[in-house]
């Protein structure tokens, strides 16, 4: 099973938003293969859930809340996303931890309030330039690890992780994937010392309809998440077409 996350971030309005929805509606792609999900700004949520109600393509937050309900001003819950159809969440992004200061204890909370919601966390983690510079990658992704995961009651819930380099994202400058693959396997051996198994582990960072399939043929990549190139129409059936071929699935 190979997963293809399409972050849309602050990008589309609630009308783009829709349209790209729409325009998947039709989409074409063996769903046993490969797992397609769309993470819409919160405004437009519910309305491309409703268009993508009866296809193949599922909704995620792009983040979360850890409190479930309550007077909690400007806040939204993983209880008030599962609720409007939402099945995942992304956790941790390098935009909240970078630019809103969201801190690994933020992190942990978060994990914990989409677990206890029902909904399918995606971790994600990564070493900026200064990290990768100093040689500190795994000792960063050690360390977001470690906070997020060490003591976590995960029992048979599902959760991915996303690697995304800060370095790499927005930037046009991918991780190559023989050196993404070898740090994925890196990941889900420390993921398996906290969890006692292996969760999918995608990779994200200027994948583009063009790159997509180097990554999706890598057997320790289980997919890839995509921001600003998920966002053009015109991409997505060269991004689905790519990675089915890669992955071996039938289209
Ligand atoms: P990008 O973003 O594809 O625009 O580099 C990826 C991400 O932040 O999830």
């Amino acid at each position: 099973m190979k997963y293809f996350f399409a972050n849309w971030k602050m990008y589309l309005d609630l009308e783009e938003s829709c349209a790209v929805a729409r325009s998947l509606v039709g989409l074409s792609f063996d769903e046993r293969n490969i797992g397609v999900a769309v993470f819409p700004t919160l405004l437009a949520l519910a309305a491309v859930r409703d268009i993508l109600r009866d296809s193949a393509v599922a909704v995620g937050a792009q983040n979360v809340s850890w409190a479930p309900k309550g007077a909690y001003t400007g806040a939204v819950s993983s209880v008030l996303l599962q609720a409007v159809g939402c099945r995942y969440a992304l956790v941790g992004h390098s935009e909240r931890r970078h630019i809103f200061g969201e801190t690994s204890d933020e992190v942990r909370k978060k994990l914990a309030a989409v677990l206890d919601a029902g909904l399918v966390p995606v971790l994600c983690i990564g070493e900026t330039q200064a990290d990768r510079d100093a040689d500190k990658t795994t000792y960063r992704l050690k360390k977001q690890l470690m906070k997020a995961l060490d003591g976590l009651a995960l029992g048979d819930a599902d959760l991915l992780v996303a690697y995304e380099p800060v370095w790499a994202i927005g930037t046009g400058v991918p991780c190559g994937a023989a050196e993404a693959e070898a740090i994925h396997g890196w990941i889900k051996q420390e993921v398996k010392s906290y969890l006692g198994r292996e969760v999918p582990v995608l990779y994200g960072g200027s994948v583009t309809s063009s790159n997509v399939a180097e990554y999706a043929a890598r057997s320790l990549i289980d997919g890839v998440l995509v921001g600003s190139a998920s966002t053009k129409i015109a991409a997505w059936s060269e991004f689905i077409a790519n990675m089915s071929r890669a992955s071996g699935a039938a289209l």
